[in-house]
């Protein structure tokens, strides 16, 4: 258990993700969990929910927390940095999760505060999530690993230089979307087909669930154990040919490309 003082100042779909795991895997001593959100019908459900103490305004939050974690979206982020700006000082750790928000952009604000940027996915819903973090300027590595302390209660963590986050924001903070758009795909394909829904969406479910699992247990890469499924002449062959002669890997890896590009636009 972490003996520190914890505040989540936005408790929208991240913010609230992470206090539930912080409680559930007992990272921290509920009554070290505060939380601050601009909704009060947030707060009153995860008070009742979690147990845990509101402070607001997040000002007031950040006076009494050692970690402070900015989970608002990337448009309401500079209020929110205006608000704390001179309650930070420098014994805080400040944790961003917003896309785009660079750590000398929250140092611009904060001063000297030791800043860690994290882009985490929505799998943190389900305690799979992967994170990726970089340290800003005034932040020293036990800061790093205090952060990766945490967002490992939620899932896998990596570090990487901040140059790289639009990269992993594209790879693995949409990546979910990508893997939600093939199974749609797919389970539209299989009632074309001629099953119904239900065994459609059973039979992706369970297939993709199965292909990860293996990948992720396995030492073979992924090509490998593609070629494992893929008999010449048979069925999967007919359609791997078909998505090669339709460019299959080069509109995801331009997709992605894609939304490293807008990462970097939409980023300050
Ligand atoms: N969701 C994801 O998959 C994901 C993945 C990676 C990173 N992130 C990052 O996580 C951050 C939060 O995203 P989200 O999806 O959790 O957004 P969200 O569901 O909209 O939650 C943000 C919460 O912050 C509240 N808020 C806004 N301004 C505030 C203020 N001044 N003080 C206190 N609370 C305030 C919002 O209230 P109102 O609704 O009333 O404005 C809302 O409840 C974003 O920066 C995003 O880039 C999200």
């Amino acid at each position: 258990m972490i003996n520190k003082k914890i505040g989540i100042i936005g408790c929208g779909n991240m913010g609230s993700t992470l206090a539930t795991s912080l409680i559930k895997k007992k990272l921290f001593p509920k009554q070290n969990v505060f939380i601050c959100d601009k909704d009060k019908k947030k707060i009153a459900q995860l008070k009742k929910e979690l147990k845990v103490k509101s402070i607001c305004p997040s000002s007031e939050l950040v006076k009494e927390a050692d970690i402070i974690i900015l989970a608002v979206k990337p448009k309401d982020f500079d209020v929110v940095l205006h608000k704390i700006a001179n309650k930070v000082g420098t014994k805080k750790l400040v944790i961003s999760v917003a896309a785009g928000i660079s750590t000398s952009h929250i140092e611009y604000f904060l001063g000297h505060a030791a800043v860690i940027r994290v882009m985490p996915n929505l799998a943190v819903v389900v305690e799979t999530g992967m994170a990726a973090l970089c340290k800003g300027r005034f932040a020293k590595k036990q800061h790093l690993s205090l952060t990766e302390k945490i967002f490992r209660s939620s899932g896998k963590t990596v570090v990487v230089p901040e140059p790289l986050m639009n990269a992993v924001t594209a790879v693995s903070g949409s990546g979910p979307a990508y893997i939600f758009e093939v199974m749609a795909d797919m389970i539209k394909a299989a009632m074309k087909a001629g099953l119904s829904r239900d065994v459609s969406e059973e039979l992706v479910k369970q297939t993709v669930f199965g292909s990860a699992k293996m990948v992720i247990a396995g030492k073979d890469a992924p090509s490998v154990l593609r070629d494992r499924v893929t008999s010449p002449g048979g069925t999967t062959a007919a359609a791997l040919k078909h998505m090669k002669k339709h460019h299959f890997a080069a509109v995801l890896i331009e997709a992605i490309q894609k939304a490293k590009r807008r990462a970097k636009e939409l980023g300050r």
